[in-house]
């Protein structure tokens, strides 16, 4: 047993559940805004509940392009510093009957109209497009993610501020159906929204993005090429400051390991805003810290790929408890509804 720390209470659910759409090169901004908040959990001893959202992501990725970055992708989180001891993960479509079942019943409680108002499914349109012509999965993303959420009896959802208007669908539905079958069927999840940390492309256009491949440290990329990249980083003038400039002291700052290091951070800024020209003294700084993070990151990743049997057992624990959370809460569902 890989799992021996965590020991669930199906009755009682998760304590804290949270979601991550795999994606297939992680940048350092994906790091920053996702898992360090699961990391500072960890820390305080929840024992979070982490599972990859491979059938949210097949709403808008090729299934099979999907299922080839899942592994990767808890291999990166692992590496980045989540303690299998300690937060259970499992893969999304494992549990589809459950979650297709589920989700029956509570579409039952969600209008045409609740989901047109929902605004991620505009943002996740091609510009201009109307809602009308969304994929019907698409606009099924906030039920499914209800159920993902009620199957596990979740309480606490650390997900970032852009899912909120999710989590508030999350919290009415499971309110009406435990009015509606006069059933406490779900406890109602409480949101933690954190604000992700907005990382800005290193060409100070728009946030760092897998999409633009010039702005974004990935976690796989090479010395050479993220020293390159830093290079031709855009800063800011002598005495100025912008979201660009703002961007990389924080990502330094984050990523920094001694006292020593935040000083010297924080002189910088100061020292720059003053009007003195630090910028090349900032950037050796950044690029050291920077590929300190990444060496570290590769090497853990490169122990854990090695050993062809880790992941899968770490996944197929998490499975088994997932599972023994969803069969549960399917009987109480069904015992509400149909009164079996
Ligand atoms: N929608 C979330 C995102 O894009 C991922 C997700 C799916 C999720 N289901 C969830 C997060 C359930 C928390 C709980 O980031």
């Amino acid at each position: 047993m890989i799992n021996e720390k965590i020991q669930p209470n199906p009755i009682i659910g998760a304590e804290v559940f949270t979601g991550m759409r795999p994606t297939a090169e992680p940048t350092l901004a994906n790091y920053l805004g996702a898992v360090v908040p699961l990391l500072k959990l960890q820390e305080e001893g929840k024992k979070p509940v982490a599972f990859v959202a491979d059938l949210h992501a097949i709403t808008d990725h090729e299934p099979k392009e999907v299922k080839k970055v899942t592994h990767a992708m808890v291999a990166d989180y692992i590496a980045l510093g989540l303690d299998p001891e300690h937060v259970q993960i499992f893969i999304q479509s494992e549990l589809t009957p459950q979650l297709a079942e589920l989700s029956i019943y509570l579409s039952r409680l969600v209008t045409v109209s609740d989901i047109l108002r929902v605004p991620t499914l505009k943002e996740k349109l091609k510009p201009g497009a109307e809602e009308e012509s969304a994929r019907l999965f698409l606009a099924y993303y906030p039920v499914l993610m209800a159920a993902d959420i009620l199957l596990q009896r979740a309480h606490i959802i650390p997900v970032g501020k852009d899912q909120a208007s999710h989590l508030e669908m999350t919290r009415r539905i499971a309110r009406d159906f435990n009015s509606s079958t006069k059933k406490n069927v779900f406890p109602i999840p409480e949101t933690q929204p954190y604000d992700a940390i907005n990382i800005i492309s290193l060409d100070g256009i728009g946030k760092m993005s897998k999409t633009k491949p010039k702005g974004a440290i990935f976690l796989n990329d090479s010395p050479d090429i993220v020293r390159e990249k830093i290079k031709k980083a855009i800063t800011a003038l002598p005495g100025e400051m912008n979201e660009v400039l703002e961007s990389h002291l924080l990502v330094a700052q984050t990523l920094s390991l001694t006292e020593e290091e935040k000083d010297l951070i924080k002189q910088f800024k100061e020292d720059h805003l003053k009007g003195d020209k630090i910028m090349t003294d900032f950037k050796k700084l950044f690029t050291h810290i920077i590929l300190r993070f990444l060496d570290e990151f590769q090497i853990r990743k490169q122990l854990i790929v090695n050993d062809k049997d880790y992941v899968p057992g770490i996944l197929e624990e998490g499975k088994k408890q997932a599972k023994i959370q969803a069969e549960i809460t399917i009987r109480s569902v069904r015992e509400a509804i149909w009164g079996e």
